[in-house]
């Protein structure tokens, strides 16, 4: 494919600053549009990557409120947050900027002023709620009332999180508001409405016609919304807290945030172009720039169908050429969730994994959710680093460059005669990057990644096949063709590398001895040249045991919280049926427990003698909340025998005492109604 653009606008989604982020938001945006950035980049093409802080909205205004804090505090505490977590794992983008700075509520309100001037907007007067009380018109989530779909009595004035319906206020049963306890009241409020109804024939052109190449997700998800008929937006809010609205009757009103946040594009775009000398209208305007947002799904709408139409309405800007928006990520199966605190949160990772950058960059381009949703597993995290980082990359990385130091102090040697197997090689390597080049053009980063790992595959095989330790002492001319191709190899990591695992690629770098090559370099047999000296090694990356895993596996359980909406707070359903012959594989037995103590570190495990009549076994139980160890000591109790048993923390837990737990989490101990034997049977 010829290249007809000059230039690249990269945006990715501007986080919320009211939260850290977590595993989810690296692999669904930042991760691949890193990766996209510094390929590009690589191939020499003038890039601007851009992000920064959304921090505006509702959430953080609500946040600010329960902490006694201004939202300006809030938003600047994960603003820095933030920030950090993005350099700390190599997101190179040339500039992260804020929405609350001067440059955007400039750019932000001329944006408006622009559209309002044209007479985009229809500005519409309705009825909203309103507190008396507090005197402030009240955001759909300051408003609390009785689901009209489920009776769930705590549901927000946008949505139910029991049963998940979109609502609007005025739906709720007995509205109250969350400022101050009070009964809202209706009262007419006039705001400035984007009216995308009347854009819909050129949305239908734009997108339905002219974006057929856009992944089926995307395409999809803005097809079914124009399908559905398109309906005017309001662009403004009764709010304090963002940019004001900038026109005449608009006291108390400000951008929705959904409106200036996009425009933070361009307003950390002009941040950079004053700050590097550059003209920030040709990232922008330039009919020869391509412009790419990386989103996750919830802001396909937004960035294909609202923010483009802003763009259209106020005329000479370019349009997203692509908008690769992935899917989610689940974490062990659930989704993750900030408010129930099931996420791997970056700050947290890099406390128990330092150094260990790449190798989440890596499983999280390699589990990627591109075309559906997926799922992260510490046990999966630990396969791919022990099984492809450490056993194919770090492995083959590191046997060359050994060899080399061990055979030739670290010299490149000549090759001389070439057989099959080397121009098989040969052959592989020149192709190798536009193999991976084509997957990273259509947005298929899981792809282009495996198709990176193949490369060290491709030198171990090399290895194994070749095995220049036998023939060193028979056949020492041979032996230095072997090892100048398979450096060669290693150079070709190198620079390929370098999009999808930055800090790896830097190290190799050095231990090459070698300055920094460009995409165009890969492919090539050359890239060392002969007598060139390369360095010691230090190993790449390295083993994660289980116990690491069973850790944090640990640490995700211990400190999640309930859902307090009332969704688990029902009996659960009835489980699968099972035959009579997989329920008498049960052992059940009575036995007495022997001997209880606390599990340190741990407020939920405790950690059990427990005779069986059979034996004496350990059994570890996450009843520590519920009960001290003296009220379990001497106590008869129901045990499954037969079940396989695991380490927890540390400790073999050899089988199950039965517990009973209601719908609100209280746990009872199963017992016989009187005493009996140990070891008699249930069943
Ligand atoms: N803050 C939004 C979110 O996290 C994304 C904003 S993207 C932008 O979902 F368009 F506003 F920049
Ligand atoms: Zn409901």
């Amino acid at each position: 494919m010829r290249n007809k653009y000059k230039r690249y606008t990269i945006t990715s989604a501007l986080p919320y600053a009211n939260g850290p982020i977590h595993i989810g938001h690296l692999a669904g945006v930042y991760v691949p549009a890193d990766i996209y950035a510094r390929y590009l980049r690589l191939k020499g093409e003038d890039v601007v990557f851009v992000c920064g802080s959304d921090e505006h909205g509702v959430p953080i205004t609500i946040r600010a409120k329960k902490e006694g804090k201004t939202p300006q505090q809030i938003a600047d505490t994960y603003n820095a947050l933030i920030k950090k977590s993005f350099e700390d794992f190599g997101i190179s983008f040339d500039i992260y900027s804020r929405t609350s700075n001067k440059t955007h509520y400039e750019t932000a309100s001329d944006f408006f002023l622009r559209l309002h001037e044209k007479n985009a907007f229809k500005v519409i007067e309705s009825e909203q709620y309103y507190d008396e009380e507090q005197k402030e018109f009240l955001a759909d989530r300051y408003i609390k009332g009785t689901c009209p779909k489920c009776g769930f009595p705590d549901a927000y004035g946008d949505q139910c999180e029991n049963c998940g319906s979109t609502l609007s206020p005025a739906e709720l049963i007995d509205p109250q508001s969350m400022l101050s306890g009070s009964k809202p009241v209706l009262k007419k409020t006039k705001h400035w409405y984007l009216p995308l109804d009347e854009y819909e024939p050129w949305l239908r052109q734009w997108i339905l016609n002219g974006h057929k190449e856009w992944k089926p997700n995307v395409y999809g998800q803005c097809k079914s919304w124009i399908d559905q008929g398109l309906q005017p937006r309001a662009v403004t809010r009764d709010l304090d807290w963002g940019v004001p609205v900038p026109v005449e009757g608009a006291q108390g009103k400000v951008l929705y945030v959904w409106f200036d946040a996009p425009i933070g594009y361009i307003s950390a775009t002009k941040e950079w172009a004053e700050k590097t000398g550059n003209d920030w209208e040709l990232y922008w305007k330039d009919e020869e720039t391509r412009l790419i947002h990386f989103i996750g799904k919830d802001n396909i709408v937004f960035h294909c169908i609202i923010f483009p139409s802003m763009l259209h309405e106020y005329g000479e800007f370019i349009l997203p050429d692509n908008v690769p928006a992935n899917e989610f990520l689940n974490l062990e199966g659930d989704k993750i969730s900030t408010s129930r605190n099931w996420a791997v949160w970056l700050h947290e990772y890099l406390e128990d994994f330092p150094g260990k950058e790449d190798v989440l960059r890596y499983t999280l381009c390699a589990n990627a959710p591109e075309t559906k949703d997926n799922d992260f597993t510490w046990k999966d995290f630990q396969a791919k680093n022990n099984n492809e980082l450490v056993a194919i990359l770090g492995n083959f990385v590191n046997r060359v460059l050994v060899l080399l130091n061990k055979y030739y102090g670290g010299e490149i040697p000549e090759r001389g005669e070439l057989y099959d197997l080397d121009k098989e090689l040969i052959a592989y390597l020149e192709k190798a990057p536009e193999i991976i080049e084509n997957s990273l053009d259509q947005f298929k980063f899981r792809e282009a990644l495996a198709n990176f790992l193949e490369l060290a595959r491709a030198g171990n095989k090399y290895l194994a096949e070749t095995e220049p330790w036998k023939l060193i002492k028979t056949n020492p001319g041979r032996v230095k063709t072997i090892m100048n191709m398979a450096a060669q190899v290693v150079a070709n990591i190198t620079v390929v590398g370098e999009p999808f695992l930055p800090f790896t690629s830097s190290k190799l770098y050095d231990f090459l001895n070698l300055g920094k090559l460009s995409w165009q370099d890969a492919g090539s047999v050359d890239l060392l040249a002969v007598g060139h000296k390369v360095n010691k090694p230090e190993l790449l990356f390295t083993k994660i045991e289980d116990d690491e895993i069973e850790r944090q596996i640990k640490k995700l359980k211990s400190t999640a919280l309930e859902n307090n909406t009332g969704k688990e707070n029902e009996i659960a359903a009835v489980k699968e049926t099972i035959s009579y012959d997989e329920f008498m594989k049960m052992d059940i037995r009575i036995g007495t427990v022997l001997e209880a103590e606390k599990i340190k570190k741990s407020n939920k495990l405790l950690k059990m003698l427990v005779d069986t009549g059979i034996d004496k076994r350990t059994i570890v139980s996450g009843i520590a909340k519920y009960f001290e160890p003296e009220d379990v000591i001497g106590k008869q109790v129901t045990v499954l025998l037969n079940l396989a048993s695991r380490k927890i923390m540390g400790i073999e837990s050899q089988g199950r005492i039965l517990l009973a737990e209601d719908k609100d989490g209280k746990l009872i101990f199963v017992v016989p109604e009187e005493g009996i034997d140990n070891g008699s049977m249930v069943s």
